[in-house]
């Protein structure tokens, strides 16, 4: 990485502002998933042990959009939701020391908190999304955000391809821009797969939208990645664009002379592109008892896709061994409703069996992110990026905003 890091510059008995991204799924209080606090404790450690003062900033959700939405259409909006306090708790436990939460969303309000800190001692910051200057990239919020720091480090991968005040604005105010060690992590196995990948180099994609997808696979086409899967809702589109039918599964129909075109470029750069041959469909009229596994060619009028075969999870199994490199993102059907999470769990498994024999993987994005933690693979994988639309706009080569900003070396 060609980015300046938190370890090459001193943070002794500084203040060292460190952006962090806690938006984690939390439901009645309770935080659902930690990985990503879990994910910047090395940076929050390593800062305590260089004896730092340290501040900590995240957003979590999207507060002012929510209650614009809210007020639109007249429903109630519970502003608590939107608060850190219960993760400073749950940090705090992680850590074993206190965290000092401030409750106002004001920077200038946690200055008297910052100015009266000890070495070694934390300091977490209200949910900067209930400033309006943060998502604006506003210059005044960047400077007051500015004002709490000595040195600055962005440990936020999942949302480097914003560039708000926290992500981008502040580093003009700062004179001393790094990257922490999640963020360093997350680059260099994502840069590595993408720029210099030890072959065969296998991607696998799901989710609904082709769509979403669309900048990611022409970089990996574009990258000649060996072999390419594609499973999830979007395989549909694609076989709906080569006269399939595919029932009522969802296809974005705008996106169909796209599929076509996707199919000729990997033809023409010698990428495999690999679709499912069978399926789990469900009767769109009858859905409780009709589940059945059936072969792609064989969808009727009135099925809906909801997840791949058996036969699918093998060829997809056998299209991963031997792979050196392998990135994953993306179901391969409506994960969230058993039984229709058994092709993800599946690619989860062969995905953990490649990597046991010698392969990288890397899996990004909720979904498959979770499959491998159900499955309880997580160890078993060689990097789970903490980055959602991140990770897609990294593999899509795209600069992100908020490593761009950070300090060369
Ligand atoms: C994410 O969850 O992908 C990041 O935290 C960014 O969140 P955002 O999409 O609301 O900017």
């Amino acid at each position: 990485m060609n980015k300046k890091t938190i370890k090459d510059v001193d943070i002794k008995g500084k203040r060292v502002f460190i952006r962090v991204d806690f938006n984690v799924p939390i439901k009645n209080g309770v935080i659902e998933d930690d990985t990503r606090i879990v994910g910047a404790l090395p940076t929050i450690k390593y800062a305590i042990e260089q004896g730092a003062k340290i501040i900590l900033a995240s957003h979590l959700g999207r507060p002012l959009k929510d209650k614009k939405k809210a007020e639109e259409k007249k429903m109630p909006y519970d502003a608590s939701k939107y608060s850190l306090k219960p993760i400073a708790e749950h940090l705090s436990n992680l850590l074993g020391k206190p965290v000092n939460f401030e409750d106002s969303a004001d920077p200038d309000g946690a200055a008297s908190l910052v100015s009266a800190m000890d070495n070694g001692e934390v300091v977490m910051l209200e949910n900067l999304r209930l400033h309006a200057g943060e998502e604006k990239n506003d210059d005044g919020y960047a400077q007051q955000l500015a004002g709490l720091a000595d040195v600055y480090v962005n440990d936020a991968f999942g949302a480097a391809h914003r560039a708000h005040a926290s992500t981008a604005g502040i580093t003009k105010y700062v004179e001393t821009s790094v990257a922490g060690l999640l963020m360093e992590k997350e680059l260099n196995f994502l840069s590595k797969a993408l720029n210099n990948p030890e072959r065969p180099f296998v991607a696998i994609l799901g989710g609904a939208k082709v769509s979403d997808k669309i900048p990611v696979i022409e970089s990996l086409i574009s990258r000649k990645v060996d072999k390419l899967l594609i499973g999830g809702a979007m395989a549909y589109t694609f076989f709906k664009a080569k006269g399939i039918t595919v029932g009522k599964s969802l296809v974005e129909d705008e996106m169909l002379e796209k599929a076509l075109e996707i199919e000729t470029k990997a033809a023409e750069s010698g990428v495999e592109l690999i679709l499912p041959t069978d399926h789990q469909v469900v009767d769109s009229y009858d859905p409780l008892n009709s589940r059945k596994t059936i072969p792609i060619e064989f969808t009727n009028k009135g099925l809906v896709g909801l997840d791949i075969g058996v036969e699918t999870a093998a060829i997809f199994k056998q299209a991963l061994e031997g792979a050196k490199t392998i990135v994953w993102n993306g179901p391969m059907g409506m994960f969230e409703e058993k039984p229709f999470d058994q092709g993800t769990i599946a690619v989860a498994e062969a995905v953990s069996e490649a990597t046991e024999k010698g392969a990288t993987s890397i899996v990004g994005g909720g979904d498959s992110v979770s499959a491998v933690n159900q499955a309880g693979l997580d160890d078993k994988i060689s990097h789970i990026s903490t980055g959602g639309g991140a990770t897609l706009e990294f593999l899509a080569g795209e600069e992100l905003p908020g490593v761009a900003a950070l300090n060369d070396k």
